[in-house]
């Protein structure tokens, strides 16, 4: 990040006095390495972890685990289907202790994964990869926040497995995966001014709040459209709306995203679409032109969420204003109106360039921010828009006219 986009704020008392914050810019570095040394990722130094890991006992990633470890390999062809689950874990403990060496104290982990269901040997067991993982991030130190279940329902035919209509052998259908939330040690601190400031223009709005902290996930898409068959199938890809999900969730403007399994590049190109520093770490080369042809199409994706995002913004306050009045507070940027006074100076950052730096590494350019229009609190004004906040209030000029859709990614 640009770090002098922290040191434009100015305050006289408790007001705010309206000097524009510089543009903000992000870098991303692509590591073709592997996660369980993590070179190249300096101590303490990330903010958030966003990440999916192959899933044990998945047929798709045995030949990846048995590459790494010399014990899963034997316990596959041994068909010892817990020997296996345990080594591919171990595999993955290493790369969960790194996390500790590179998260900052008070950063976040967020890990995508999903049990897996396996006949070996003729016995249909379930391996609780959520569980396994979980308990290893706890014995590290990590300290357990309460998890997202990501609803993944599917209507094929197939979908239930076992002895059909005949009781006793047949087993629920596995339909969902987790989220599993970790943070390292206590809260975070924002101590300084600048940081505190980043902060509220990281805020969200209360009505994604709502929907965001509810811990089922039901209405994320599936995977990167553009993939091709072969990268469909073999990189287990998850939507990079839930990374980006993920990202406003829970990590401020110019802060640096660490993917350690980076894959078709998701998190990376989420981080770039909000705003934040991402590092990835993939060990398996041939991903490459999947990752860079996600970046490609990382601009038009970020502007579609984003002008998705205030519109949407403008159609729950119209809502809003019909059933309970004017609401109290307006966003100083944008003039729009908003719930609460955190979101006053909540502000989404609008990719606007792309440029490569050097070899795997990119920089993201951004709209300048809006100049400040009132104090939060204070009277309310109305504000023209412009090109970097289309949104209208709505709460006066009703709907906007068409919902705008997403480009599948
Ligand atoms: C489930 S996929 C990640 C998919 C990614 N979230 C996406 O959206 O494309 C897991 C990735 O981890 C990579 N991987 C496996 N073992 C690794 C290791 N030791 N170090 C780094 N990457 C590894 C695999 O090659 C694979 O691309």
């Amino acid at each position: 990040m640009n770090r002098s986009a922290n040191t434009a704020a100015s305050t006289a008392g408790d007001r705010m006095i309206s000097i524009p914050d510089a543009p903000l810019e992000t870098r991303h570095r692509i590591l073709w390495g592997d996660a369980t040394t993590l070179g190249g990722v300096a101590h303490a130094s990330v903010d958030l972890v966003v990440t999916s890991p192959p899933y044990p006992m998945i047929e798709m990633w045995d030949a990846i685990f048995a590459a790494q470890s010399p014990e899963a390999a034997t316990a596959l062809k041994d068909r010892n289907g817990m020997a296996a689950f345990e080594a591919m874990h171990r595999v993955l403990d290493r790369v969960w202790r790194q996390l500790w060496r590179v998260m900052h104290p008070g950063a976040l982990a967020c890990i995508n994964i999903g049990d897996a269901v396996r006949t070996i040997a003729d016995r249909f067991t379930l391996y609780p990869n959520h569980a396994r993982i979980l308990a290893a991030l706890v014995k590290i130190g990590f300290n357990p926040l309460p998890v997202v279940i990501w609803r993944k329902q599917t209507n094929a035919p197939n979908k239930f497995m076992g002895s059909g209509m005949l009781p006793a052998g047949a087993y629920v259908t596995l339909e969902h995966e987790f989220v599993l939330v970790v943070r390292k040690g206590d809260k975070r601190c924002f101590a300084t001014p600048a940081d505190k400031r980043r902060r509220q223009q990281s805020a969200f709005f209360w009505e994604e709040r709502n929907q965001w902290f509810s811990d089922v996930w039901f209405e994320l898409k599936g995977t990167r459209q553009h993939l091709s068959r072969s990268d469909r199938a073999r990189s287990g890809a998850f939507p990079v709306e839930l990374a980006y999900r993920l990202i406003c969730m829970y990590a401020l403007r110019g802060d640096t995203v660490l993917d350690p399994f980076l894959g078709t590049g998701s998190t990376m190109i989420a981080a770039m679409a909000a705003g934040r520093d991402s590092i990835g770490v993939e060990i398996d080369p041939s991903l490459k032109g999947a990752i860079h042809s996600g970046i490609d199409e990382m601009l038009a994706w970020a502007r579609a969420r984003i002008d998705q995002r205030l519109a949407a913004h403008n159609t729950f306050v119209a809502e809003r204003e019909k059933g309970h009045g004017p609401l109290r507070h307006r966003n100083v940027y944008y003039g729009f109106p908003v719930v609460t006074g955190q979101e006053t100076r909540l502000w989404i950052d609008r990719p606007v360039a792309v440029r490569s730096t050097g070899q795997d590494v990119y920089s993201v350019d951004y709209t300048p921010m809006n100049a400040e229009k009132t104090d939060p609190g204070g009277p309310k004004t109305k504000t023209a828009p412009t090109a970097s906040s289309p949104a209208k209030p709505a709460g006066r000029r009703g709907r906007p006219k068409r919902q705008l859709s997403l480009p599948e990614f």
